[in-house]
């Protein structure tokens, strides 16, 4: 068994998917559970939790689930909580939670663009005030904070974008903040990976217009974003903080 994460105890937000497949939250799960971590997986809809957990318990992983809404702070709390309880300590905290928003500035509304700040950005601030008390106790741990190459390209998600950014933001004050407690905080900005985020509706055609903007022409998948997350969630980091991975097949750096 592969043990990049022996003995740890991570949590993943939003470790369901939207629809039939595999999202983000979903592979990282079960990617550190493979890993030998043991996984507190948490969703609004604990449906989608259970779904994820299920494919760790058929692998002989260890993990269990939780619904709560992170946006929330007292859930929040509660999380980490649930996990001190289940299994005595944290290591890694995956803050994977992000809804869509494909607004442009004159069609977003103030109610959707306070929607997607919530989901998107203040979900991870309440997340971290609730569990790094518990990582400085511990003397350490990995905050991983899942971003988007939308915030990095002009794209025309007004909200989203400028959420995402945010995330970067918030992971490059707080790995300056939480460095003498050996905590780290990076972020991932995945490219356009098929998940069941981006899947629902999408035709054809525009799939192969994604997969081609790259500049590795192979489509992304939800794996390639977890295998980041098991980098930055392992001792294997230990020198990185306030970095953004970016897995995106080089899109971001094309000049087409
Ligand atoms: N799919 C892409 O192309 C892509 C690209 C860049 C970034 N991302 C980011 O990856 C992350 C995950 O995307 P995904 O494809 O796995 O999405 P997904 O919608 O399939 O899964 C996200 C999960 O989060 C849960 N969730 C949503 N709001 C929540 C809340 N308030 N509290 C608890 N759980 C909540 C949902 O129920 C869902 O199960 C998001 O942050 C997204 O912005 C995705």
């Amino acid at each position: 068994m592969p043990d990049r994460l022996k003995g740890k105890v991570a949590i993943v937000s939003g470790a369901g998917s939207r629809g039939p497949g595999v999202g983000n939250g979903k592979a990282a799960a079960v990617l550190f559970a493979r890993e030998g971590a043991r996984v507190l997986c948490v969703d609004q809809f604990l449906d989608r939790a259970e779904e994820t957990c299920a494919l760790i318990r058929a692998e002989n992983g260890n993990a269990s689930t939780l619904q709560a809404d992170v946006t929330r702070a007292a859930d929040c709390e509660r999380m980490v909580a649930t996990a001190l309880e289940r299994y005595g300590r944290l290591d890694v905290l995956h803050n994977n939670v992000g809804i869509e928003s494909r607004k442009n500035l004159m069609e977003v509304t103030e109610e959707e663009w306070d929607r997607v700040m919530a989901v998107d950005l203040k979900s991870m601030l309440l997340t971290c005030q609730a569990a790094i008390p518990r990582l400085v106790e511990a003397s350490g741990g990995s905050i991983i904070n899942v971003s988007s190459v939308a915030a990095l390209r002009a794209h025309g998600r007004t909200a989203y974008s400028a959420a995402k950014a945010g995330v970067i933001g918030l992971t490059i004050s707080l790995a300056g903040q939480l460095a003498k407690d050996r905590i780290r905080v990076n972020a991932i900005a995945p490219g356009m990976v098929y998940t069941p985020m981006v899947a629902e509706g999408m035709s054809a055609e525009l799939r192969e217009r994604r997969r081609l903007a790259a500049l590795i022409q192979d489509e992304g998948t939800a794996w390639d974003v977890g295998w980041a997350a098991v980098y930055l969630a392992s001792d294997e980091s230990r020198w990185v903080t306030g970095q953004v991975l970016v897995v995106d097949g080089g899109v971001s750096i094309t000049t087409r």
